[in-house]
C-alpha cells in the first residue's frame, strides 16, 4: 500500500425527511444564497423542503446553474452574492449545482480573475462556507472538493481541487431521487461505477481493503443500477445507490492505491467540444481505454473479471476480453450508449479532440503517465 493522508471534513447527513435537518447546519444568522439548476427542485418539492427548513434566515436563490456548469453563468451568481451580500452557500441539486458553487465559494474571495483557477491552477485557499443538498446520486461532489467547470466561450472543461472546497454538510435524502428522468439515474450509475475504476484498476499495491471496498461499490452497482431504472420509487434501491455513489469518490478508496483518471481527461473534451452528457462521454471512452491499456492494466484486469464479473474460464486475454465486454454490456443495459457513432461523432473530430488535450496539457495521463497523445489518439479511434 502507498502512503497516504486522509481528511474528509464534510458531514453527512442521510435519509428521508433530512432536508429539515437543515435548521440544525445552517449558521442561525447566516445570509444565504440558495443556487440552484433549471427548475427539477421547484417542480419536485425539494426547494419547498429548503425554504421551510431555513425559516427565518435571510435567502435570495441563483437558478440557472447548467448541466457542465459554466463559468459565464457563475460569474453572474458571484455578482448576486455580492450585491446580497450573503456569507452562507447552499447548493441544492445534482454535481453541477455543487461544483458550480464550489466556483462561485472560490471566486467570491479568490483576489484576480476566477478563471485562472481552472486555467492556471491558482491555488484557493479560502472559500465562502456552503453545504449541499443533493438530488441525484452520481458524482460524488457532495463529500469531495473537486469541481469541474466549463468555459462557454474557450470550449474548456477543466477542473480545481482545494482544502477550502469540501462541502461543510450534504443532505441526501433518497426521495429527492424519484424525480429523476431514467436518462439521468442511468447517467448516474455509469459516472459513479467509472469513478471506481479510475481508483480501483490500475495495478496491484497490496490495498486489500480498498480493493474489496471497490468490488463491493461495483457489485452493488451492477445490482442497484438497474434496479433503480425499473422500479424509480423503491427507497431501498435508492438508498444504496445515493450512498454507494457518494463513497465512489469521497477519498476513502482512492487513499493509498494509485489512481488512473485518463477516462475522464478524454471525456472532458468530448463534452466541451460536443456537449455529450459526462457519464455518455466516460461510457464512450472507458471501454476503448481499458482495450488499448490492457497491457499494463493486466493484472488488475483479471482480479477485476473474477470478482466482479465472475469470469473464471478461458485463457487470461480471454477473460480480459470478456470483462471489457460485461463493461460495455453493463452500460448498454443502462441504455447508455458506448460508441462515438452511436452519438453522430465521426473519425474527423479525433484530430480536434487531441489538439485539445494537448492545449490542456493531458500528454501524460494515467497511473504510469504513459497514456500519452499517441495512446489518446488510439483510444478515441477504438472508441468509433
Ligand atoms: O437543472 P435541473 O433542473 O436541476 O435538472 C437537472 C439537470 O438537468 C436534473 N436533475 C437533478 N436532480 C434532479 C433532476 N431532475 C429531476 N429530479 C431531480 N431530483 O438532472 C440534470 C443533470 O444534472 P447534473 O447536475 O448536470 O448531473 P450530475 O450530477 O451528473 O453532474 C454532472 C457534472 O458533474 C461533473 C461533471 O463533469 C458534470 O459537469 N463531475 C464532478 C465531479 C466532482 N465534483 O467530483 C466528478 C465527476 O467526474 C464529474 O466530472
Ligand atoms: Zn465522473
Amino acid at each position: 500500500m502507498q502512503n497516504f493522508t486522509f481528511h474528509n471534513p464534510t458531514r453527512i447527513i442521510f435519509g428521508e425527511g433530512q432536508i429539515a435537518a437543515l435548521d440544525a447546519h445552517v449558521p442561525p444568522n447566516a445570509r444565504v444564497l440558495i443556487t440552484s439548476g433549471g427548475g427539477s427542485i421547484k417542480s419536485n418539492g425539494v426547494l419547498a423542503q429548503v425554504q421551510a427548513a431555513l425559516g427565518e434566515r435571510a435567502w435570495h436563490v441563483f437558478s440557472g446553474i447548467e448541466p457542465n456548469p459554466t463559468y459565464e453563468t457563475l460569474m453572474e451568481a458571484v455578482a448576486l452574492a455580492r450585491q446580497k451580500n450573503v456569507d452562507f452557500l447552499l447548493a441544492v441539486g445534482g454535481g453541477s449545482v455543487i461544483d458550480g458553487t464550489k466556483f462561485i465559494a472560490a471566486a467570491l474571495k479568490f483576489d484576480g480573475e476566477p478563471w485562472d483557477i481552472l486555467a492556471r491552477q491558482a491555488p484557493v485557499r479560502e472559500a465562502v462556507p456552503f453545504g449541499s443538498v443533493l438530488t441525484l446520486p452520481a458524482t460524488g461532489s457532495e463529500m469531495n472538493n473537486g469541481s469541474v467547470i466549463s468555459h462557454r466561450a474557450k470550449g474548456d472543461k477543466l477542473f480545481f481541487t482545494s482544502d477550502a472546497t469540501y462541502p461543510l454538510f450534504s443532505v441526501l435524502d433518497p426521495t429527492t431521487t424519484y424525480s429523476l428522468p431514467p436518462r439521468q439515474i442511468a447517467n448516474g450509475v455509469v459516472d459513479a461505477f467509472v469513478h471506481i475504476i479510475e481508483q480501483y484498476l490500475t495495478y496491484p499495491v497490496d490495498a486489500k481493503v480498498q480493493d474489496r471496498f471497490a468490488e463491493g461499490l461495483l457489485l452493488t452497482l451492477t445490482e442497484v443500477g438497474p434496479q433503480a431504472l425499473a422500479e424509480p420509487h423503491n427507497y431501498a434501491v435508492r438508498a444504496n445507490l445515493m450512498w454507494t455513489a457518494t463513497l465512489a469518490l469521497n477519498g476513502l478508496i482512492g487513499a493509498g492505491v494509485p489512481q488512473d483518471w485518463a477516462t475522464h481527461m478524454l471525456g472532458h473534451e468530448l463534452t466541451a467540444l460536443h456537449g455529450l452528457d459526462h457519464a455518455q462521454t466516460l461510457a464512450i471512452v472507458l471501454p476503448a481505454m481499458l482495450s488499448v491499456r490492457h497491457e499494463s492494466k493486466r493484472a488488475k484486469l483479471l482480479q477485476y473479471a473474477e470478482r466482479v464479473w465472475n469470469i473464471t474460464e478461458g485463457s487470461a486475454d480471454e477473460r480480459i476480453s470478456a470483462a471489457i465486454t460485461a463493461t460495455r454490456g453493463f452500460f448498454e443495459r443502462m441504455s447508455v450508449a458506448t460508441r462515438l457513432r452511436d452519438y453522430q461523432i465521426d473519425e474527423q473530430s479525433i484530430d480536434k479532440l487531441v489538439a485539445k488535450l494537448d492545449e490542456h496539457g493531458m500528454t501524460q495521463l494515467g497511473e504510469h503517465g504513459d497514456v500519452t497523445l499517441e495512446v489518446s489518439r488510439q483510444v478515441y479511434q477504438f472508441a468509433a
